[in-house]
C-alpha cells in the first residue's frame, strides 16, 4: 500500500515524528511538506532534532490568508497526488495543511486517515475548529486520541466502524525524544530549576494587537513575582515588533526553539502559560502544571481532572489566577498529584490498524 503523509507546521512534524519511520518500514510512504511553516526555527530544526528523513516533496506554499494558503496548497497537492496515486492520504491535527490534504484527497476519491480526530473546542471562532470538523467528516479512518474525542465523533453521527481509539501520538513523540531533551539549556538564561514559568502565545484570537497587548500586560505584572521565559512564535514576534509592545526585563524573550531545547526548558519549569494545543498535552506528559491562555480548549478533560487550568484571556483573570497559584505551593502540588493515564503506543496502533483495514 502507498501512503501519502502530508504535514506543514511544527506541531505536525513533531506529532508525526514517531509515525514516519514506522510508515516507512511497513508501507511505501510519500512524505509531502506543504511549506506552511518554512523558517528554519519553525521547520527544519525539528527534522534535525527528531532525526527525521527529508520530505519527498516540499510545496513551498508559505504564509497568506486562510483562503490563499489553503487554495494554493490544494492546487499543488492535487498535482502531486495525481502523479503519485497513493491508496491513502494521512493527515494530522487541525491546520490549513490538514484541511488542504484531506479536501484534495477526498475530491480525488483517495481515502483519508486523520490522526488526532474528534478533538473539539466547540468554538468556531478558532480556524482550527473549522478545520477539525471538516477533516473528520471527510475522513475514512479516524484515529481518536482519547474517549472524549471518540464520543465527540459519535455525537456528530460518524459511524463507529470508522473510529479507532488509539491514544495520542504527541505522548509517543515526547517519550521517543525524552533522552535528547536539553535539561542544561536553562543555564543559558541563568534560570533555576522550577523557579520560572514558560510562556507561549500564537493563536490567531490572541494575536490581534489589542488582545496581545492585554495578555502581555498581564504577563508583565506576573513577572514581578516569577521570571518568565518566552520563546516567541514568529506570528507573535511580528505583532510585538510592529506595535512596539514592551515587556519587562523579567520576561526573557527568545526566538522559537527546537524541540530538544524547548522540552528541556519546559520540563524544568515551575509551570507553563500557553495557548498552544500541543503544549497542553506535553505538560501533562512531563507533569508540569499548565495554565491555558484561552476561553476554550479541545483538551478539556485535563482541565476537568484538575490537571490543567483554563485561565481565559482577560487581564484580571490571568493575573488573579497566577497570583493565587503562586501564593500557595499546595495548589501547584495538587495539580502535579493528579494522575493521568498516558495511553502510549498510538503510532504502532495506527500502523497496525492501517495494515488490517485500509
Ligand atoms: C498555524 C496553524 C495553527 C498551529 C500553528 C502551529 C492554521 C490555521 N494555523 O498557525 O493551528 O497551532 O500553525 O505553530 O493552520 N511565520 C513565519 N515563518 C514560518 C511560519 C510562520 O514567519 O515559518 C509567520 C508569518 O508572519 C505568518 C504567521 O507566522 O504569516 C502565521 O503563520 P501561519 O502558518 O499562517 O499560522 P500559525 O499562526 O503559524
Ligand atoms: N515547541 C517548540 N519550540 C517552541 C515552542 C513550541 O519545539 O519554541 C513545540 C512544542 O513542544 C509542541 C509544539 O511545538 O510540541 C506546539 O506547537 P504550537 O504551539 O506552535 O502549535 P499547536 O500545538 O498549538 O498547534
Amino acid at each position: 500500500m502507498k501512503i501519502a503523509t502530508i504535514l506543514g507546521t511544527r506541531p505536525e512534524i513533531i506529532k508525526f515524528s514517531p509515525l514516519i519511520p514506522l510508515l516507512d518500514q511497513e508501507f511505501t510512504q510519500v512524505l509531502i511538506h506543504t511549506g506552511q511553516h518554512y523558517s528554519y526555527s519553525m521547520d527544519k530544526i525539528f527534522f534535525e532534532d527528531l532525526n527525521l528523513r527529508s520530505c519527498d516533496y516540499t510545496l513551498n506554499v508559505g504564509s497568506g490568508s486562510h483562503a490563499q494558503q489553503t487554495g494554493e496548497m490544494m492546487i499543488k497537492l492535487e498535482e502531486v497526488l495525481l502523479r503519485e496515486k497513493p491508496d491513502l492520504v494521512l493527515v494530522q491535527g487541525d491546520t490549513n495543511s490538514t484541511l488542504a490534504g484531506a479536501l484534495t484527497a477526498s475530491k480525488l476519491q483517495i481515502k483519508v486517515a486523520h490522526v488526532e480526530a474528534g478533538c473539539r473546542s466547540f468554538d468556531k471562532n478558532m480556524p482550527e475548529e473549522v478545520n477539525r470538523v471538516v477533516v473528520d467528516h471527510l475522513s475514512d479512518f479516524l484515529f481518536a486520541p482519547d474517549e472524549n474525542a471518540y464520543e465527540n465523533l459519535i455525537n456528530e453521527g460518524i459511524p463507529k466502524e470508522k473510529i479507532y481509539l488509539v491514544g495520542n501520538t504527541s505522548v509517543d513523540a515526547c517519550l521517543r525524544a525524552k533522552e535528547l531533551f536539553n535539561k542544561e539549556k536553562l543555564k543559558d538564561f541563568s534560570l533555576i530549576k522550577e523557579s520560572y514559568a514558560v510562556l507561549t502565545i500564537h493563536r490567531q484570537e490572541n494575536t490581534s494587537s489589542e488582545k496581545l497587548k492585554e495578555i502581555i500586560s498581564s504577563i508583565n505584572t506576573i513577572s514581578n513575582t516569577v521570571n518568565v521565559l518566552f520563546p516567541v512564535h514568529l506570528r507573535t514576534k511580528a505583532v510585538i515588533e510592529s506595535n512596539k509592545i514592551n515587556l519587562t526585563e523579567n520576561v526573557i524573550l527568545t526566538d522559537p526553539m527546537g524541540y530538544k531545547d524547548f522540552m528541556g526548558l519546559l520540563s524544568n519549569s515551575k509551570f507553563v502559560l500557553t495557548d498552544s494545543g500541543g503544549i497542553q498535552e506535553e505538560a501533562v506528559v512531563l507533569n508540569v502544571p499548565c495554565l491555558i491562555l484561552r476561553d476554550t480548549t479541545e483538551w478539556m478533560h485535563y482541565v476537568d481532572m484538575g490537571k490543567n487550568l483554563l485561565l481565559g484571556t482577560e487581564q484580571s483573570g490571568i493575573v488573579d489566577s497566577v497570583t493565587e497559584l503562586l501564593s500557595d505551593e499546595e495548589k501547584i502540588s495538587a495539580m502535579k498529584r493528579v494522575k493521568v493515564n498516558l495511553n502510549e503506543g498510538a503510532p504502532l496502533k495506527i500502523v497496525n490498524t492501517l495494515k488490517k483495514v485500509a
